[in-house]
């Protein structure tokens, strides 16, 4: 079976300061998850590899460089799929573990799909995962952020919303599984307890061998709305995947006025991604190509 490996690292307004930090830590991401794959490792640690290089890099807002909530700290959420199985594991509000993404792989392992908070935090200590100081996630970049919002009274989620966004990774393993890998710190100056769509399975993920697997990003509140991941799936029912992701996006910058972008696998290892954002930050690999196609392409 071929490989393929698609990660990206947010859709959104990428100044041209930031385009070069973002392409080398999709490129890196992308490097690590491949090296699995070709070394005929799954499309689970494929993917979970891949997003958990860019938890570490504090360009993304996932892990460490998260955004801050409104009372100046990080909640962050992060999924992972087996499309093999359908089986899902996913933590939501966060805040004490440095790769969630890994700690949503223990809920994997569980009876249970999702786990939030402090109980998440639990199971992480639980399972010999180091817990970080929150602050330790902070950047000095998102701390002069949040300073700036504080002291904008006319401050709005949804028009501000341009910002750094959720990070994510699909995967075609030699054994013809998929899998969806997701982590995000969310939006900026958001409610203590807000979740987004990331750790919602169908909203900002899905991975389903039988059809094909994809991660959302931008603005959760409507990427919810219109459950995309799993739509964008069952698009690939009469689409191929840069159709299928291109009408999802379409869709929902038509129905609810969502803002974001999307990446889609397919069971053949056909790789599409659209975004109704500036730019988008992507890297994906397929057998058939000499080298890894990255980039941070604009509309
Ligand atoms: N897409 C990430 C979020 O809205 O939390």
């Amino acid at each position: 079976m071929p490989i393929a490996l698609v990660v990206h690292g947010g859709a959104w307004a990428i100044p041209a300061d930031e385009l070069t930090a973002h392409e080398q830590g999709v490129r890196t991401a992308l490097m690590t998850g491949w090296q699995l794959l070709k070394a005929g490792g799954t499309a689970l640690d494929a993917t979970e590899a891949a997003v958990r290089v860019m938890e570490d890099d504090p360009t993304f807002d996932a892990g460490v460089g998260s955004f801050l909530n409104a009372v100046g700290k990080v909640e962050m959420d992060a999924a992972v799929m087996d499309g093999r199985t359908l089986d899902v594991g996913a933590v939501a509000a966060v805040g004490r573990v440095r790769n969630p993404v890994t700690l949503a792989r223990h809920v994997m392992a569980t009876e249970h799909v999702l786990v939030v908070g402090e109980g998440a935090e639990a199971l992480a200590e639980a399972a010999g995962l180091p817990l970080c100081d929150p602050m330790s996630l902070v950047v000095p970049r998102e701390r002069m952020r949040w300073d700036a919002q504080q002291l904008d009274p006319h401050f709005k989620l949804e028009t501000s919303f341009r910002g750094h966004d959720t990070v994510g990774a699909l995967a075609l393993d030699r054994d013809g599984n998929l899998a969806a890998a997701i982590s995000t710190g969310g939006t900026p100056n958001k409610l203590p307890g807000r979740v987004g769509d990331s750790p919602l399975v169908g909203s900002g993920f899905y991975a389903d061998n039988l059809a094909g697997a994809c991660c959302a990003t931008g603005w959760g509140e409507g990427i919810m709305r219109v459950v995309l991941a799993k739509h964008a799936v069952d698009l690939l029912a009469h689409y191929d995947p840069a159709n299928a992701a291109r009408v999802a996006i379409e869709q929902m910058g038509a129905r609810v006025n969502g803002l974001g972008g999307c990446i889609v696998l397919d069971y053949s290892g056909r790789v599409g991604f659209f975004h109704n954002t500036p730019r988008m930050a992507f890297g994906y690999w397929c057998e058939e190509f000499d080298a890894p196609r990255v980039g941070t392409t604009a509309r």
